[in-house]
């Protein structure tokens, strides 16, 4: 998978990249992160990526120039084999769900234009395929959307996390049927009066089955019953046996 970052603080993203999962998937070439520096990108002696905005008003706006240069720059050293998703990162994109993540990964290759500031000018978005909100709140910029991003996508990639397995019935899953994960238990079987449940003990594969799906269930209605309403889980929803997702159709291109 190629991922590119554009960013007013590299570092953060390098340090990132170094650590963990995905400095692993790196290591191992599963995974190619290309970070670039946006403020080379700027203007004059000061390098100036910014500007006040017209007609007025507080804060500064990321000029349009800067930022294409940056991601046209990124582009070109990610060297993916097809053309990567451009991706805006602001609370005003689309939310961001496992189903975003799956389309992601199976693209194979995505740039995330981080903001700063009071946000970019408008025009930027006419350069980008697709805006991505992490949530209904504001962060002073995309950065920690962008690791967030990146570490749930890199995370689906076949050989990243040691059990292939894993991902396809976690929650919202394809393979969960975006229901939330059924619950799980290891040893000690009793904790201060907390046993395990019985039907877990008895290594009945079939019995096991039924009550992890019936437990997915219930969980989702009791915690996010808009998941059911969403029709992202069906209200008789049960777990499948792992299988590969398949992907629905990718964001627009531009
Ligand atoms: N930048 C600032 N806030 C953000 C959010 N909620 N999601 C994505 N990018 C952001």
């Amino acid at each position: 998978m190629h991922v590119g970052v554009v960013t007013l603080f590299p570092e953060l993203i390098a340090a990132f990249g170094a650590t963990s999962l995905i400095g692993r998937a790196i290591e191992t070439k599963l995974v190619t992160l290309h970070v670039e520096d946006l403020r080379p990108h700027g203007i004059g002696r000061y390098k100036s990526v910014d500007d006040s905005p017209y007609g007025g008003g507080s804060g500064m706006v990321l000029r349009v120039d800067c930022v294409v240069a940056a991601l046209e720059a990124a582009e070109t050293a990610l060297a993916a084999p097809l053309r990567p998703l451009r991706i805006l990162l602001t609370p005003q994109g689309q939310p961001y769900t496992q189903r975003t993540a799956e389309k992601m990964r199976d693209h194979g290759a995505f740039l995330l234009a981080c903001g700063r500031y009071e946000g970019f000018d408008d025009r930027v978005r006419e350069f980008i395929d697709w805006e991505v909100s992490i949530g209904d709140f504001v962060m002073a910029g995309g950065e920690v959307a962008a690791m967030a991003i990146i570490e749930s996508v890199a995370r689906l990639v076949p050989g990243v996390l040691g059990n292939s397995e894993s991902p396809q019935v976690e929650s919202f899953s394809v393979g969960n049927r975006g229901l939330l994960e059924f619950p799980q238990f290891t040893r000690p079987q009793e904790f201060r009066g907390r046993e395990v449940p019985e039907v877990l003990r008895q290594g009945h594969h079939a019995e096991v089955s039924r009550w992890r799906a019936e437990q997915a269930l219930q969980r989702t209605r009791e915690r996010r019953p808009d998941l059911l309403a969403a029709g992202t889980a069906p209200a008789d929803a049960a777990p499948r046996p792992a299988q590969h997702s398949r992907p629905s159709e990718p964001p627009a291109s531009r």
